[in-house]
């Protein structure tokens, strides 16, 4: 049951402190559905405590795994001998990351019965490159009303070549290569560092993996895997979330936790905007004086900029000084947002996949909608140096990527609190 709550956002800044960044979401729901290719105890390390990893601990559950949050940010998975190859309908529907239990469950039960995802707010998300991908290793499947049933009965090795770096299709395989008979070889792969972590964690279960982070992965498949313990990586997203909230707002911040290595493009576009972002041990420090530039922007698979850190940054270049330009390569639909911000003064035209951002003095506070997740920080980000009050509703999608959100902003001094009801 999700409580329906709003997010009210005043004029805020400048901000000064300190924010802690938390395990990446993007990693660790996808290092949960990877303790299913191992029997035993798991430990994963610096999870985040926010709704879509309470959605994967269900999903492990109803699989057969028992689930237990530790006090300090870690997650204990027990995966069993058996388990049920079978992703319940209404946890699919909440949340696509779902779709991550598909190669590991071929690889740890021969079987899988998953219900396709749907669209999203930005745009149809298909599965059709994971399924072609997981052909190469002998699985065969038939989609039945609705659900896909896919099958194999000893995966083998292959050469998977993506037509696009998908980091989701780069993540199944890696998850079903590892105990395939045989080498494995996945070219075009994503080299999002969330794709470092996975294989970082399913080699210290004892996998053969090289190339995670290059173009070319090879795998070569091994008979067993063991559980082991492992810690997620910092969230790049939630990082890019608190810079851009200083270029809204102005301040001095420093990001305890935040990696600058997987950061390089976003903190070279933040210094065109006149934010400067330094690395300093055990994190990052930033600070905004004044109004941010107008910049160019375009997403891209990494080393790129991430395409869930656009909401975020057009959110800031709204007020801007000068006209900026933004593409969108990655998920072409993902501009509902933009339209929210309309509602607060922005001055924004859309053309295909392109932003014409024309900066206006200050944005007005409105009643926004959070449309998703990344959308929903933009409209917070936007509100803390908007005019007057911002209403974000539907918050409930910001609580699906951030923990202590509203409690991390007002830290820094943000005015920022939540109504439920
Ligand atoms: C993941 C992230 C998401 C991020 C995205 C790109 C999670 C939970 N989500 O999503 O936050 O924005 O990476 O960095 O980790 N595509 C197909 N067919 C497929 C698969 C993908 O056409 O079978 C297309 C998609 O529609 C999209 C592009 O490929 O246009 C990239 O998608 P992909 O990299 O797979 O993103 P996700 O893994 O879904």
């Amino acid at each position: 049951m999700v409580a329906v709550s709003r997010l009210i956002v005043r004029p805020s800044g400048p901000l000064q402190g300190e924010v802690t960044i938390g395990g990446a979401k993007n990693s660790a729901l996808k290092l949960m559905a990877a303790t299913l290719v191992a029997p035993g105890r798991h430990l994963l390390r610096n999870v985040p405590d926010i709704a879509d990893v309470h959605t994967m601990s269900e999903l492990l559950e109803a699989i057969g795994c028992t689930v237990r949050r530790r006090e300090d940010d870690a997650i204990e998975i027990i995966r069993p001998e058996e388990v049920v190859p079978e992703a319940p309908a209404d946890l699919v529907a909440r949340m696509r990351a779902s779709t991550a239990v598909l190669g590991p469950l071929l690889a740890s039960a021969g079987r899988v019965r998953l219900p396709l995802p749907g669209g999203d707010d930005f745009g149809a998300r298909p599965v059709d490159m994971h399924l072609t991908a997981l052909e190469e290793l002998g699985v065969t499947h038939e989609v039945v009303d609705g659900v896909i049933e896919a099958r194999v009965d000893q995966l083998h090795g292959g050469e998977c070549k993506l037509d696009y770096p998908s980091v989701g299709a780069t993540e199944n395989i890696l998850m079903a290569a590892v105990r395939a008979d045989g080498e494995t070889t996945i070219l075009n792969a994503a080299q999002e560092p969330e794709i470092w972590d996975l294989a970082a964690f399913l080699n210290r279960m004892g996998a053969h993996i090289l190339g995670a982070g290059s173009r070319t992965i090879t795998v070569t498949g091994v008979g067993e895997l063991r559980a082991v313990e492992h810690s997620v990586i910092p969230d790049r997203i939630e990082a890019a979330t608190y810079l851009a909230a200083l270029g809204a707002a102005g301040g001095t911040i420093t990001l305890r936790g935040a990696d600058a290595g997987q950061l390089g493009v976003l903190i070279e576009r933040l210094g065109s905007m006149g934010i400067r972002v330094a690395p300093e041990p055990g994190g990052l420090w930033a600070t905004c004086e004044g109004r941010p530039r107008a910049t160019d922007l375009q997403t891209l698979p990494y080393p790129g900029l991430a395409t869930d850190h656009l909401p975020m940054l057009v959110a800031v270049l709204a007020s801007a000084d000068g006209t900026s330009f933004a593409t969108e390569n990655v998920f072409t639909g993902r501009f509902g947002y933009v339209a929210e911000l309309a509602r607060m003064g922005a001055d924004i035209s859309v053309e295909g996949h392109h932003l014409v951002v024309r900066g206006v003095d200050r944005l007005q506070g409105a009643e926004v909608r959070a449309l998703d997740i990344r959308a929903g920080a933009a409209m917070v980000v936007a509100g803390l140096g908007a005019e007057g009050e911002t209403v974000v509703t539907d918050a409930h999608h910001v609580d699906r990527g951030y923990a202590g959100f509203v409690e991390q902003l007002c830290g820094l001094g943000a005015d920022v609190r939540r109504a439920v009801g």
